[in-house]
C-alpha cells in the first residue's frame, strides 16, 4: 500500500546532500574511503565555557521543562548584545529578537508567514537551496535574480527593476554570500533597503557566514530605517562552531517579529534551556576566541587553494564564509562532470555549484571543516588522479 504525499511535494526534492551521502556511504561500506569536502559542518568545537554552562545547567532538574515560545530572556539579551557590540546594531531583546532552531527553520518560518499561491519572491541564483524549496512550498512562484562573477555577485537592481516588481512581496538575501563567498557593504544594503521600500518588497538577510573569514561582520539592520522593511536571520551553527545544537535567532521590528511567532509558536514549543543557557555563553566569547577559529580556517584556505589550482580551477583569493568557490576549466562540461570525476577517481567529494542554481554550473565549491592533513591529502590523491 502507498499513501500518496501531498501535490506540493511534487515541488521540492530530497535535499541534495541528503541523496549524495547515501551515494558515498555506499561508496565507504564498499571498503572505499571517501574524503568529503561537501557540508559546511564545523569540525572544531563551542569554546569550553559554552560546554561547561551545558554541562551544568543539565545538572539543574528544574531546567527540562518545555520553554517559552519566545526562548529564555537571558539568550535575547545575550543576542541583543551580541548584536550590539559586534554589528553596531541596537535590538529590544523584549520584542525585536525571536530565537530559532537554526536559521533554516527560520526560512521555513518567514515564508509561511508572509507567502502564499499568487505572490511571487526574488530568489538568488546562485544561492542557498532552501530559499527556494520554502518558497515553494507555500505555493508562491520564484522569480530568480542572477548573480554573476563580472558584478561581484550582488544583485543588478537596474536589471531586476525592468520585470513587473508588482507581485514580489519577500526577496531572501545572504551576504556574506554561501556559496559564493562574496560580500556585501553598507552601500549595498543602503541599496538593497531603498529597493525594498520602494517596491514594497520584505527583504530577508540571511547572515550566518559574517564571522567567518570576515574582520568586520555586517549587518543589513546597521542601515538607517532597515528594521521599516528588512528582517535578518542569524545563527550560532558557523560562528560558534554549534550546527548541532540548532541555534539561531530573527531580528527586526516588533511587528514583523510578532508575525513570525504567530506561525512558529504553532510548530515547535520552544528550545531546551541548557542549550539557550550555552548559547548565551557563547554569544559572550571574547574576540580572541573568534581568531584563534579564523586563524584556523585561514591556513585550511590556503591548502583548498592549492587543491583548486591541482584541478585547474579559476578563483577570487578574497572570499568569506567557510567555503571556497572556484570556476572549473573549460575542458569539463559543468561543475557535477568535475565533481564526478574527482569522486570516482580521487574518492574526494567536492559540491558541484549547479546545486546551487543554474548560475553556479561552471563553478564548485569546497568546505573548509576538515584538518589541514585532509586537505594534504586530498591534494595528492587529485594529483595522483590527474596524471
Ligand atoms: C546560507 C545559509 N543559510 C542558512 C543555513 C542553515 O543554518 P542553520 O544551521 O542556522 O540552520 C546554511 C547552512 O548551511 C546556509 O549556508
Amino acid at each position: 500500500m502507498h499513501i500518496q504525499p501531498a501535490s506540493r511535494m511534487n515541488l521540492v526534492q530530497e535535499y541534495y546532500f541528503s541523496t549524495k551521502l547515501k551515494e558515498i556511504a555506499a561508496m565507504q561500506s564498499r571498503g572505499i574511503q571517501v574524503i568529503n569536502l561537501g557540508i559546511g559542518s564545523p569540525d572544531l568545537p563551542p569554546s569550553p565555557e559554552t560546554i561547561t554552562t551545558l554541562g551544568e545547567a543539565a545538572q539543574n532538574p528544574k531546567n527540562h521543562a518545555y520553554q517559552s515560545y519566545i526562548g529564555s530572556p537571558v539568550l535575547r539579551e545575550a543576542f541583543a548584545n551580541w548584536y550590539h557590540t559586534w554589528y553596531g546594531v541596537t535590538l529590544n531583546p523584549a520584542n525585536e529578537i525571536l530565537p530559532l532552531l537554526g536559521s533554516k527553520e527560520g526560512i521555513m518560518h518567514i515564508a509561511m508567514t508572509y507567502l502564499e499561491a499568487g505572490d511571487q519572491v526574488l530568489v538568488p541564483n546562485p544561492g542557498y537551496p532552501t530559499y527556494r524549496s520554502a518558497s515553494l512550498l507555500t505555493g508562491a512562484t520564484i522569480v530568480d535574480y542572477t548573480l554573476s562573477e563580472e558584478n561581484d555577485w550582488l544583485p543588478d537592481f537596474e536589471e531586476m527593476e525592468k520585470q513587473d516588481l508588482s507581485r514580489v512581496k519577500l526577496m531572501w538575501v545572504n551576504y556574506p554570500h554561501m556559496p559564493t563567498g562574496a560580500q556585501a557593504n553598507t552601500e549595498f544594503f543602503e541599496k538593497l533597503i531603498a529597493f525594498g521600500k520602494k517596491h514594497n518588497i520584505l527583504i530577508v538577510n540571511d547572515n550566518p557566514y559574517s564571522f567567518i573569514l570576515n574582520d568586520k561582520p555586517l549587518s543589513i539592520l546597521s542601515v538607517e530605517g532597515a528594521k521599516d522593511i528588512a528582517l535578518e536571520l542569524n545563527s550560532l551553527s558557523k560562528s560558534h562552531n554549534m550546527a548541532g545544537w540548532r541555534i539561531g535567532m530573527l531580528g527586526g521590528n516588533p511587528n514583523f517579529i510578532a508575525d513570525v511567532l504567530r506561525f512558529k509558536s504553532n510548530m515547535d514549543s520552544g528550545m531546551f534551556l541548557p542549550a539557550q543557557l550555552a548559547a548565551a555563553k557563547a554569544l559572550h566569547n571574547p574576540p580572541e576566541w573568534y581568531d584563534k577559529v579564523n586563524t584556523i580556517y585561514r591556513e585550511r584556505q590556503q591548502k583548498v587553494f592549492e587543491l583548486l589550482w591541482r584541478l585547474g580551477c579559476d578563483f577570487s583569493e578574497n572570499q568569506q564564509g567557510m567555503f571556497v568557490w572556484a570556476k572549473i576549466p573549460s575542458t569539463y562540461k559543468d561543475g557535477y562532470t568535475l565533481s564526478d570525476e574527482i569522486l570516482q577517481k580521487a574518492h574526494v567529494f567536492i559540491t558541484p555549484g549547479g546545486i546551487f542554481g543554474s548560475q553556479g554550473n561552471n563553478y564548485i565549491r569546497a568546505s573548509l571543516c576538515s584538518d589541514v592533513s585532509v586537505f594534504e591529502e586530498s591534494i595528492e590523491r587529485v594529483t595522483l588522479a590527474l596524471q
